[in-house]
């Protein structure tokens, strides 16, 4: 595949960053994952809004504006063969510099691109639900910035993984924030929630899409906090992201969760974020 990086499209093999970067040293920089779908990328202007925010947050400026940037990603996907690119991912870091904490005086953005096939989301983890397992919160105070530094998430999604579960779903003084790589929404009385806009929640764009979706449809859909304590007796438990759309979970830390299948309200969900992506 074709790769871009500051400026120049080169086959991915040849694609390559200096080992002084400070995304390489520091994990001093922000991404995006961005769903392209028929060589279109859903939500561009959100996904390019999201990335200032962060970058600003980080005290970086925008290498460009959003316009040049939509246009490079355009390009991108078309080198890539338009439809064969099912995501793109971008990455900017604050560059290339001798390793020394502060932010260097002269140093130039590293803006990093790829284009990637996604397999697609196996057809019984929607008919059947995903396991996920509840972890302690160890990660950082401003998990809103979409930080490279993604250890803890590794770490528990692996920790996941050899549980046999699917994602690991993060919990800070008793209240559950977001998956390690996903938002969470949970039902009661028929009712979804998902945890508000914070310091340990990631303002997911698919969060967003549901969000607005239910809103439109006049589903029972908003945000609100979610107590661990009440995790066990949700009816239903979904999961969102840009690369997995929504996930029902049908089992949380080894238990059924409701009656054991996705439910009603999952599936309302899904129909409308399918046929808003379609
Ligand atoms: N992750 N929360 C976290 C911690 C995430 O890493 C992600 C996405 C989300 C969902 O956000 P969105 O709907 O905008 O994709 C929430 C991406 C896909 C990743 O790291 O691969």
């Amino acid at each position: 595949s074709i790769a871009y990086v500051n400026g120049a499209f080169l086959p991915l093999g040849e694609a390559r960053v200096s080992i002084l970067d400070r995304g390489f040293q520091f994990a001093d920089g922000v991404y995006e994952v961005i769903p392209v779908y028929g060589g279109r990328p859903f939500r561009l202007d959100a996904h390019l809004r999201r990335l200032e925010r962060s970058l600003n947050e980080i005290r970086m400026s925008p290498p460009m504006d959003r316009e040049a940037l939509g246009e490079r990603i355009r390009e991108l996907i078309t080198r890539n063969g338009g439809s064969d690119c099912q995501q793109v991912y971008l990455q900017v870091t604050r560059g290339e510099a001798p390793r020394n904490h502060p932010f260097p005086r002269e140093v130039h953005p590293t803006v990093v691109m790829t284009c990637s096939p996604v397999p697609p989301v196996p057809a019984e983890w929607v008919q059947d639900g995903v396991s996920v397992i509840t972890a302690e919160d160890i990660r950082w105070a401003r998990c809103d910035i979409k930080s490279i530094a993604l250890l803890p998430n590794v770490m528990m999604r692996q920790k996941a993984a050899d549980a046999g579960a699917y994602e690991a779903l993060w919990v800070h003084e008793g209240a559950v924030q977001e998956g390690a790589a996903s938002n969470v929404f949970a039902v009661y009385g028929g009712q979804a929630v998902t945890p508000p806009d914070g310091p340990r929640v990631l303002p997911g764009i698919t969060r967003d899409v549901v969000l607005e979706l239910a809103e439109e449809r006049g589903l029972p859909v908003s945000t609100g906090s979610i107590a661990a304590s009440d995790l066990a007796r949700a009816e239903e438990i979904w999961l969102t992201s840009s690369t997995k759309e929504v996930l029902p979970v049908t089992r949380l830390d080894g238990e059924p969760v409701g009656d054991g299948r996705p439910g009603p309200l999952f599936r309302s969900v899904l129909d409308a974020y399918r046929a808003r992506i379609g």
